[in-house]
């Protein structure tokens, strides 16, 4: 019944009006993609975590970073948002973007989360990877759950100054109003120390990746957890990538967390995108492939050895468009669709786009038209096994969203 709770290794969270996580999506959790040896997304975290520990090694050659991944995806709303500043009616909080366990409690839809408690945990340098949960549109290279990584490093005055060989003040004495260059607290001083090392690291590392002939550009951004903010993006195959999102971690972030005569850095970066451009993996949905012909390219000794990644072969796709009007007394979003149809289709489903949108003029009604083009990674599939799936696909549509096919 719809009433029971929903248990996760054991604990129960009791269902309320915020829970829209499927069995379909709980069915990830564990999978840990980014620990299996010989995957992809294994081989990618190998490499940049070496980078790390070359990069910033201690007296001995020991590790400066200290190295996660395996914190459970389940977070609390503070660790996913509030601790990060993220603002009440931000649209990112949103139950159409997240998967909800109940209003408390979601599975972390970025890697970001674990980072106050971290630094309240002492830390100063660390890098943390998991699995990471977002509700979104379904093509080649969206998937509901994908792998991050982001990481931290922090350092006092004294320490800045050790690094830069020169005595220099990390705090205002008396905050100034907020430049698009630096946060209030921060003296510029300081904060183009720290940019510099922050971006000396991130071109370093994807020149570790990609090779020195990379072409790069750093465009500003935004995040409420840090300022300034970049992205950087990578020229690759005629289009530019945004590989990372980064900044100077908020002042107040640290200070709420006991950390308040700390400057420092955080980035965070998928590593699916970053793996399909690497190892050159057409299709998301490889990822969760557990067919050998895909497993065993990526059986290398080396973690540094270049993979180029070569499809078995390619399968044809089926398209199928789907019509109906939507509910008139209850919400719907796109995104609720999309559920549905990765719950019933499973990795058949290729990509989902809507294509017509119509509001009757009397009526005020509106109709949606779907086209979901379905292909199989590892075979071909007959008109007949499609048609059934797209039938199931209308009736358990019109049954859990109330929409009328037309
Ligand atoms: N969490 C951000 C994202 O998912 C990335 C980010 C991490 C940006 C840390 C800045 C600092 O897009």
């Amino acid at each position: 019944g719809h009433a029971e709770p929903i248990v996760i290794r054991g604990i129960e969270y009791p269902r309320d009006s915020f829970t829209n996580v499927t069995p379909k999506i709980l069915s990830f959790i564990g999978k840990n993609k980014h620990n299996q040896e010989k995957h992809p997304l294994c081989l990618l975290k190998k490499r940049i975590t070496n980078y790390f520990y070359t990069r910033f090694a201690g007296r001995t050659g020991n590790p400066i970073f200290s190295m996660y991944d395996s914190i459970h995806p389940v977070v609390t709303v503070h660790e996913n948002f509030d601790s990060l500043l993220i603002p009440k009616d931000h649209v990112s909080r949103s139950k159409s973007d997240c998967y909800y366990i109940n209003e408390k409690y979601l599975l972390r839809a970025h890697t970001t989360a674990h980072q106050s408690e971290l630094i309240s945990m002492g830390l100063d340098n660390f890098v943390v990877f998991g699995d990471t949960y977002r509700r979104d549109e379904i093509d080649s290279s969206h998937y509901p759950v994908f792998h991050q990584a982001d990481s931290v490093r922090l350092c006092n005055q004294n320490q800045l100054c050790m690094r830069i060989q020169n005595e220099i003040e990390v705090f205002e004495k008396k905050p100034t109003e907020e430049f698009s260059y630096k946060q209030p607290e921060h003296t510029l001083d300081a904060s183009k120390v720290v940019e510099q090392e922050l971006k000396a690291f991130l071109i370093g590392l994807t020149e570790h990746l990609f090779g020195k002939g990379i072409q790069y550009k750093w465009t500003d951004s935004y995040f409420p957890f840090t300022h300034p903010s970049w992205e950087l993006e990578i020229y690759f195959k005629d289009s530019w990538l945004e590989l990372l999102g980064c900044g100077l971690i908020r002042h107040q972030i640290l200070k709420n967390v006991g950390a308040g005569d700390r400057i420092g850095w955080a980035f965070g970066l998928g590593l699916e995108r970053l793996a399909m451009a690497l190892y050159s993996i057409p299709d998301i949905r490889l990822f969760w492939s557990e067919d050998p012909g895909f497993l065993c390219q990526f059986d290398v000794e080396d973690v540094n050895k270049n993979v180029t990644y070569k499809p078995v072969s390619e399968y044809p796709p089926c398209i199928n468009d789907i019509s109906f009007w939507l509910p008139e007394t209850q919400e719907y979003s796109s995104n609720d669709f999309y559920d549905l149809v990765r719950s019933v289709g499973g990795d058949l489903i290729e990509q989902i786009r809507l294509i017509d949108s119509f509001t009757h003029p009397k009526k005020g009604t509106t109709s949606h038209c779907y086209r979901i083009v379905y292909r199989h990674l590892e075979k071909t599939l007959t008109q007949e096994e499609v048609n059934q799936l797209h039938k199931a696909i209308e009736l358990a549509a019109a049954e859990n969203l109330q929409v009328k096919i037309r």
